[in-house]
């Protein structure tokens, strides 16, 4: 039998308790079967209460997007008009990428409520868990040499990080060049992937993954202490359409700005939530370590930085750590 049976049967008597031998019973099937189905669903984002001799009580309901929330939340001309929202797949970079071959326009966003090979930089796989985060990705298809790419990764940290701030309150800054932290955890990612032709851009994916309401038990071991959630750290649930609404009308206001008046405006919004500046770290770069004062963004968006030797180095791409000591 599949498990959607026992949801019936939990669903059709809510707040009540039903024994493990009732559902045994009733289902024909045994009751270490029944535990794994219990096991297989909170998976899913359904919460049980389980009382020994009383039995399982279904407390919660993982929460769905809706079209009719989602819609209700966006207050914008183009980002997110277009919305596709799926239950599960691979990544949703690769859902973009198929409908931007399709020529589909700039602003259609694609949202999944899980993903089974969500994408992160550097070749790094995303956790993408159902029902408690936001994993999207917007096309965009500015007409823009393929060097002002890195731009838009920028850009893009800066609409989230100033959405999620908004909205939660929580106090998320950016490490360089667009990860958001909380208290050094991680709780977005972005991947920005573009497709280009003769230099120029065809078409770029924002990919944008937040850990909205994910439990510290929502998380692998082994990022539970790099990783956390809004809920974490605000101790209450976000509204993810409300969330989605707020990245999309920064996410279009600040590319209209971008399109009007260049990078600098968006450098200067970008230094106003950074978390880099002013650090001594170490970037990871292709061509090696490099260990300096972080002194903020060129006027391309490279990082500057002053380097043990107190000469000036910019750099354009790589991973940085913190070393522990602020200067600030
Ligand atoms: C990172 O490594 O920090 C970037 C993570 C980006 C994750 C998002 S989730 C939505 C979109 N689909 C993917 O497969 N990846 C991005």
């Amino acid at each position: 039998m599949s498990h959607s049976r026992l949801l019936d049967m939990l669903l059709s008597r809510p707040g009540e308790f039903i024994s493990g031998e009732e559902i045994s019973r009733k289902l024909s099937i045994s009751r270490t079967a029944v535990w794994k189905q219990i096991n297989k669903l909170r998976e899913e984002g359904y919460e049980f209460e389980a009382v020994s001799r009383k039995g399982y009580r279904l407390v919660s309901k993982p929460e769905r997007l809706e079209y009719s929330a989602l819609l209700h939340a966006l207050d914008t001309a183009s980002f997110g008009q277009t919305v596709k929202l799926l239950e599960v797949t691979t990544s949703t970079q690769e859902e973009v990428r198929l409908l931007a071959e399709q020529g589909a326009a700039e602003g259609t966003l694609v949202i999944a409520e899980e993903q089974t090979i969500g994408r992160g930089r550097q070749g790094r796989k995303w956790h993408s868990p159902p029902g408690k985060g936001i994993w999207m990705s917007l096309l965009l298809r500015p007409k823009l040499p393929l060097s002002a790419a890195p731009q838009l990764t920028l850009l893009t940290a800066v609409a989230v990080c100033r959405a999620v701030r908004a909205v939660t309150g929580v106090n998320a800054g950016i490490k360089w060049p667009n990860d958001l932290l909380v208290d050094g955890r991680k709780v977005c990612g972005i991947l920005l992937e573009s497709v280009g032709e003769d230099e120029m851009i065809r078409y770029c994916i924002a990919g944008i993954g937040i850990d909205v309401n994910l439990e510290e038990e929502d998380l692998p071991s082994e990022l539970v202490p790099i990783a956390t959630s809004l809920k974490m750290e605000s101790g209450k649930k976000a509204d993810r359409a409300v969330l989605i609404g707020a990245v999309m009308k920064e996410m279009e206001k600040l590319y209209e700005l971008y399109m009007e008046e260049g990078f600098s405006p968006i450098g200067h919004l970008w230094e106003a939530q950074s978390i880099t500046t002013g650090r001594f770290i170490t970037v990871k770069t292709a061509q090696g370590e490099i260990s300096g004062r972080a002194i903020g963004l060129d006027a391309t968006g490279g990082l500057l930085l002053i380097g043990v030797d107190n000469q000036p180095t910019t750099i354009f791409s790589g991973e940085v750590q913190f070393d522990g000591c602020n200067s600030q």
